[in-house]
C-alpha cells in the first residue's frame, strides 16, 4: 500500500467517529484532504454535518466536495476536528504547519471538544523536532523577533538554523493571515510544552507549530494496519 492509500485509510477510520448533526473542524494538508473528500461522499449520501475549514485551500476542497461550511462566529463550538500533522509524539504533542495553516488549525482545534489526528505512521516519532518547527511571524521587526526566538530556543535547550519559508518560485511564503513563516531546524525538542510557552510570549510571533495537549487521539495507518492512540 502506498503512502497516499495509508493517508486515506486513516481518514476513513476518523470518519467512523462522525455522527449526524455534528459540527466539524476540517484540517489542512494531503491527509486532511482525503477526509474532506470522504466526508463529501457521506454528505452526498445524506449525512447532515457542518464544517469549519482551517485554510482557504480546505475551503475550496470542501466546497468542491459539497461539504456545507460555517465559521466560528456563527457557531459556539465544534464537536470534532480532524487534521493531519507533521510529527506526533507519544504524549500526542504535535508539530504542525508544514502546509502553512498552523494559525487557523490551532484556533479551530482549540475550539473543538476533540481533535483527531490522522496520519501515516511515518509521522510517529519518539521526540519532536526532526521536522522543522514552523513559527508564524509578523514581517515588521523580523530581525528582533528572530533574536527573541533564538533566545527562547537557548532557554529551552535547543538551537538550530532558521529560514524564512519561500515558495517554489523563490517568493516569501505568505500565510492565509498575511504573515510569514520561519522554519527552525531543531533536531530534538527536549521540552515541547516549555518551548511552546516561551515562543507564545514573543510579541512578533503570531503562532507556532507546537500543538500541546490539543490532540485527543491519533489514527496512524501503516503496513501492519491501523493503530489508534488515545491521550
Ligand atoms: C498544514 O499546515 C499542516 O499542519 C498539515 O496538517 C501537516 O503539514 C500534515 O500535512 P500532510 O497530511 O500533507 O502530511
Amino acid at each position: 500500500m502506498n503512502m497516499d492509500q495509508l493517508k486515506r485509510q486513516a481518514a476513513a477510520r476518523a470518519l467512523e467517529e462522525v455522527r449526524d448533526g455534528m459540527q466539524l473542524g476540517l484540517g489542512t494538508g494531503s491527509t486532511a484532504k482525503h477526509f474532506v473528500e470522504l466526508l463529501g461522499e457521506r454528505v452526498r449520501a445524506g449525512l447532515k454535518i457542518i464544517g469549519v475549514p482551517t485554510s482557504e485551500a480546505t475551503r475550496d476542497d470542501a466546497m468542491r466536495c459539497g461539504v456545507p461550511l460555517t465559521t466560528l462566529d456563527e457557531i459556539d463550538h465544534l464537536d470534532i476536528t480532524v487534521d493531519g500533522a507533521d510529527e506526533i509524539d507519544p504524549a500526542l504533542n504535535l508539530i504542525k504547519g508544514g502546509g502553512g495553516a498552523l494559525l487557523r488549525e490551532k484556533i479551530v482545534a482549540a475550539a473543538s471538544d476533540r481533535m483527531i489526528v490522522i496520519a501515516d505512521d511515518t509521522k510517529w516519532v519518539p521526540t519532536l523536532g526532526r521536522f522543522p518547527l514552523p513559527v508564524e511571524v509578523i514581517p515588521f521587526g523580523l530581525g528582533a523577533t528572530r533574536r527573541a526566538i533564538e533566545k527562547a530556543f537557548a532557554e529551552c535547550g535547543v538551537s538550530g538554523q532558521m529560514a524564512v519559508r519561500k515558495t517554489k518560485d523563490g517568493h516569501v511564503f505568505v500565510t492565509d493571515g498575511g504573515h510569514w513563516i520561519v522554519d527552525a531546524q531543531l533536531g530534538r525538542i527536549v521540552d515541547p510544552p516549555g518551548l511552546a510557552k516561551a515562543l507564545s510570549t514573543i510579541p512578533g510571533v503570531v503562532e507556532h507549530g507546537l500543538f500541546i495537549g490539543l490532540a485527543s487521539s491519533a489514527v496512524l495507518a501503516g503496513g501492519e494496519g491501523i493503530r489508534v492512540i488515545e491521550r
